[in-house]
């Protein structure tokens, strides 16, 4: 069933202010869920969107952008040694930098084994124990993808190790594969407009400021990227525009036009050619020295303002609230999450 335009102007609008009612707490927990709860307290400053843009056609045109693809950042991972173990009360062995890189000898290393109890239990998305299965690593494992973005990593008495280094925690923590686990972000901006829709500059930077579609992650409490893990043998494209439509938009308590047209937009834009701002590692807390996450980031940008700058944005599945967020180098994110906006920030020259 298809609806007017108007009629899907006037309902968008009629959902923004409810959704910007969604503002809350800088710190959360949360058990619920199929995946383990990860414990970590944030204080964010929030920043989100004060301008609700007028909405005329309904018509999608987004921007075509170049793919670019960066590197891995070669920097030390520090998120991956902080020193207590989320979701738990492990505390990591203390890994100085001079000590990350496996090629430094250090005999006295006692790293901490640990995996956590949820995924002990065997739920679908996690491997068995070394040694109850012989998985293969560094290539496609049946439908489980075991290479990496970074390198072919080593495996040392049968279990992978860290491509970026040690951790200080052996086990798989809270990750369900050994080795990498993999995860993509869709990273979806729209430039910030005053009442009459012209775009807004940064006071100091003067440059013009890019929003984007921000989630606070229910595990943490940490503002993130709506991402998400890839399922085994599903394409990337695939799982970033499940993953938005899952956390981002709720689309599952819209109502059945609502979804209808929403899915159509995100389609729409998913189809578009985003712009790959990263493929690689990701330092991540639960990283330990056996099982790491890596991401694909790509960035899809609404460039005129009249398609998915105008979603009802709402809590979704897994997210504890969804909102739009001004991209400034000050707001803090989830993991490596900062880094991909900088990213999209230069490469759209817009304020970081
Ligand atoms: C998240 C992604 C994130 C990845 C690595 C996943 O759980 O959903 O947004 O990039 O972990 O931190």
């Amino acid at each position: 069933m298809s609806m007017p335009k108007s009629a899907l102007g006037r309902l968008w609008i009629g959902r923004i202010p409810l959704a910007l009612t969604l503002f809350g707490l800088p710190y959360a927990v949360c058990t619920s869920g199929s995946r383990p709860a990860v414990l970590c307290s944030s204080s964010h400053p929030i920043r989100t969107s004060q301008t609700l843009r007028s909405i005329t056609s309904s018509h999608c045109s987004l921007s075509t952008t170049k793919i670019w693809t960066m590197m891995s950042s070669p920097v030390l991972h520090v998120k991956a040694r902080c020193s207590q173990y989320p979701g738990s009360n492990v505390r990591r062995c203390p890994v100085p930098d001079d000590k990350v890189d496996w090629s430094q000898s250090w005999p006295e290393y006692a790293p901490v084994n640990h995996t956590s109890p949820v995924v002990e239990k065997k739920p679908v998305w996690a491997d068995p124990d070394i040694g109850s299965f012989s998985p293969k690593f560094n290539t496609l494992d049946g439908n489980v993808d075991r290479t990496s973005f970074e390198r072919v990593y080593e495996v040392r008495d049968g279990k992978p190790l860290n491509p970026r280094g040690r951790t200080g925690v052996t086990g798989r923590g809270l990750l369900g594969r050994w080795g990498p686990n993999h995860a993509a972000d869709p990273i979806v901006t729209r430039w910030k407009v005053d009442a009459q829709g012209v775009k807004m500059h940064h006071s100091v930077s003067k440059q013009p400021i890019l929003q984007f579609v921000s989630i606070m992650r229910k595990d943490c409490g940490e503002w993130a990227i709506p991402g998400g893990m890839v399922d085994p043998g599903e394409q990337v494209s695939l799982t970033l525009q499940r993953e938005f439509s899952e956390e981002a938009l709720n689309s599952l308590s819209a109502s059945p036009s609502e979804k209808e047209e929403i899915l159509k937009r995100i389609i729409k834009l998913f189809k578009s050619s985003g712009f790959q701002v990263y493929k690689g590692y990701v330092d991540d807390p639960r990283n330990t020295d056996n099982a790491w996450m890596e991401t694909v980031a790509v960035n899809f940008h609404d460039e005129s303002g009249n398609s998915v700058s105008e979603l009802p944005l709402q809590a979704g599945d897994d997210a504890g609230q969804v909102q739009w967020v001004d991209v400034d180098s000050s707001f803090p994110l989830y993991a490596s999450h900062s880094y991909f906006l900088e990213l999209v920030a230069r490469e759209r020259k817009a304020h970081w």
